[in-house]
């Protein structure tokens, strides 16, 4: 196991279930699949293993480590994105995932709690569907916790000075069992930028990040989500965008 537990039964954890299950079956007959990361997407990737295991023929593409090695230990199939035409199906959590129908945010992510956000947003846009998997606490009004961004190493002063530029206060991610910080799959930092006040344009900070002289990508998903499954305790929810 890698991280991430199989937890059964009530609470939060059978919510994940829920959205992580539902996600699974969308996926069809020889499709090429996007294989998210997180605890939520775990369940996914656990409910895709099963049904190869009874004869569903599909390929993963891994967003990360810890999904690639789920993946294997599942028995599910694996490709590189480079070696295929394109994604049919993503299926990826969220740390928060706006819901505010009246707004143009309606359906923005934020991504890269785990730090994989950037493979996360390639394989997502590289998909002609891409599925969001949640729990309600992920819902929230605007995005309000800190936009992580994924950072080439020399560079994380230079932009920790312009995210202070852009109002934000910078922190270097560290890592908890090493000394130091926390090192991406692509061998690079996270620096997480919290904002006083919630997101109302994502999209334009989003853009003035990915302005910024050696940010990788950040962590602001607006308009790639295209349905958002809500596991809750009861049952499940959809969104569509
Ligand atoms: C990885 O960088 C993140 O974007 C995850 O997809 C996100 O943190 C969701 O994880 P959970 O499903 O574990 O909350």
């Amino acid at each position: 196991m890698v991280g991430v537990s199989a937890k059964s039964g009530g609470g939060p954890e059978a919510a994940k279930r829920r959205a992580g299950e539902r996600a699974a079956a969308d996926v069809e007959d020889g499709m090429v699949v996007g294989l998210g990361t997180g605890s939520t997407t775990a369940h996914a990737i656990r409910a895709l293993g099963e049904r190869h295991t009874d004869g569903l023929e599909i390929q993963g593409v891994a967003t990360s480590f810890q999904s690639r090695q789920l993946a294997l230990e599942v028995g599910l199939p694996l490709t590189d994105l480079d070696a295929v035409d394109g994604i049919d199906l993503a299926i990826d959590g969220a740390d928060q995932v706006v819901d505010a129908p009246s707004e143009g945010t309606h359906g923005t992510l934020l991504k890269g709690g785990g730090g994989a956000h950037t493979r996360e947003k390639v394989v997502a846009a590289a998909a002609d569907r891409f599925v969001v998997v949640a729990d309600p606490t992920k819902l929230v009004a605007a995005i309000d916790a800190p936009v992580p961004l994924e950072v080439v190493p020399a560079a994380h002063p230079l932009v920790s000075s312009r995210v202070r530029a852009l109002g934000g206060e910078p922190t270097l991610r560290a890592a908890s069992e090493k000394d130091g910080p926390v090192v991406t799959d692509n061998g690079n930092l996270l620096v997480d930028c919290a904002f006083a006040e919630p997101l109302e344009d994502p999209t334009a900070l989003g853009r003035r990040l990915s302005d910024t002289p050696g940010v990788l990508e950040h962590g602001l998903f607006p308009d790639l989500a295209d349905t958002t499954y809500v596991g809750t305790e009861a049952g499940l929810e959809v969104r569509s965008y």
